[in-house]
């Protein structure tokens, strides 16, 4: 079996092409940018998986990919996942995320593939209005230029499936992190200040809404399930999510509380301060808040649980535990 990967580099795309390559699957990968430490994902296991670089802006640099390698599935995780970047440039995204997938898709149809195409839905889809918890029959408000870019594809998915009669599917999923995480998502960012604050790098760490609430799970386990999404007779959309929330305060205080520092809040709104033994270690920066907040997002994942026999096992406190001792040996190490 031979899967091609978007986004390989990345959190998702490295923990998935690691998940294939154990099920004895030839991968394939697609990578956008040439960075520095691009590849610190995929290092250890570059010598088993074959790389292009390709543009998710460019039809004709997908197609010659995917006209090479002739996957057998294709898992679309390449994006502009950063949320509040999506105000920033919401045409780089919008390129990136909504004619990425039509470029992918069609591809696939004008090459005449039977290709499973995976794409990487987001719960952010679901935005403020809606109520929790969210499962795959609730509607989408979404309240970020990144969550449209979003529902384009995943609607131009589930319409090349019916159009077509492709094998499309759509993973919604909610948050999932990793010590693998971009660092500037709030948990990474999190448990690399909370680190370099006990080894007394920083001093402080400065967040946004701490008020937010998510659905957070391990990224590890959530790549599973996009292999058993494209694993089913029929093609189907399915929330993959852990049904429990938490906001960004709870992530901060048990990331402080891991590493022995206990966190005593003092004021309120913007001025609102976390202080251990009198010192503040944690500020609120108004830049760091969102146009649009999505307050809560929490997952209904028991379709997950029944079609793909799929369940979350490593829930929040053992997350925040992962991430936190990664980032404590990795300040570590960087100090030696
Ligand atoms: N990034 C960030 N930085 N977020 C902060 C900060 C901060 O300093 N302070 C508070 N937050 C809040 C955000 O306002 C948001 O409510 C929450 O922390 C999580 O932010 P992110 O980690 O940036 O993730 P996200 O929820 O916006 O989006 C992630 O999950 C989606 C799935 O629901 C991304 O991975 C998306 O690509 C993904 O689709």
């Amino acid at each position: 079996m031979k899967a091609l990967i978007s986004g390989i580099a990345g959190q998702d795309g490295s923990y998935l092409a690691e998940h294939l390559l154990r099920k004895g699957y030839k991968v394939f990968g697609i990578y956008f940018k040439k960075e520095h430490n691009q590849f610190k994902n995929i290092n250890h296991i570059k010598d088993n998986i074959n790389l292009f670089r390709a543009d998710l802006t460019n039809y004709l640099s997908l197609n010659k990919v995917i006209k090479k390698v002739k996957p057998d599935e294709l898992y679309n995780l390449g994006a502009q996942s950063f949320v509040p970047m999506s105000w920033e440039q919401p045409i780089v995204t919008t390129k990136t995320n909504s004619l990425g997938p039509l470029y992918l898709l069609e591809s696939l149809r004008n090459l005449g593939l039977k290709t499973k195409f995976y794409q990487a839905s987001s719960s952010e889809m679901y935005g403020r209005e809606s109520s929790s918890p969210h499962n795959e029959k609730s509607p989408f408000y979404p309240s970020s230029p990144y969550a449209i870019t979003k529902i384009f594809s995943y609607w131009m998915t589930l319409n090349y499936r019916k159009s077509y009669n492709m094998f499309a599917s759509n993973g919604i999923l909610f948050n999932h992190e990793s010590p693998r995480r971009g660092e500037q998502f709030v948990t990474k960012k999190i448990v690399n200040s909370v680190a370099k604050i006990k080894f007394g790098i920083q001093d402080y760490l400065e967040l946004g809404n701490i008020d937010a609430k998510r659905d957070w799970g391990y990224a590890k386990e959530y790549v599973k399930a996009m292999h058993l999404i494209l694993q089913q007779d029929k093609p189907d959309d399915f929330v993959i999510a852990t049904g429990e929330v938490y906001s960004v305060r709870e992530f901060v205080e048990m990331a402080f509380k891991i590493v022995g520092m206990d966190i005593e809040w003092q004021g309120e709104g913007i001025k609102e301060k976390g202080l251990c033994e009198g010192n503040v270690v944690i500020k609120k920066n108004p830049k760091l808040y969102r146009p649009i907040e999505v307050d809560v997002l929490v997952g209904d994942y028991s379709k997950a649980k029944k079609l793909l026999k799929w369940e979350p096992k490593v829930k929040f406190k053992e997350l925040v535990s992962i991430m936190m001792k990664n980032a404590l040996k990795e300040h570590k190490n960087k100090m030696i």
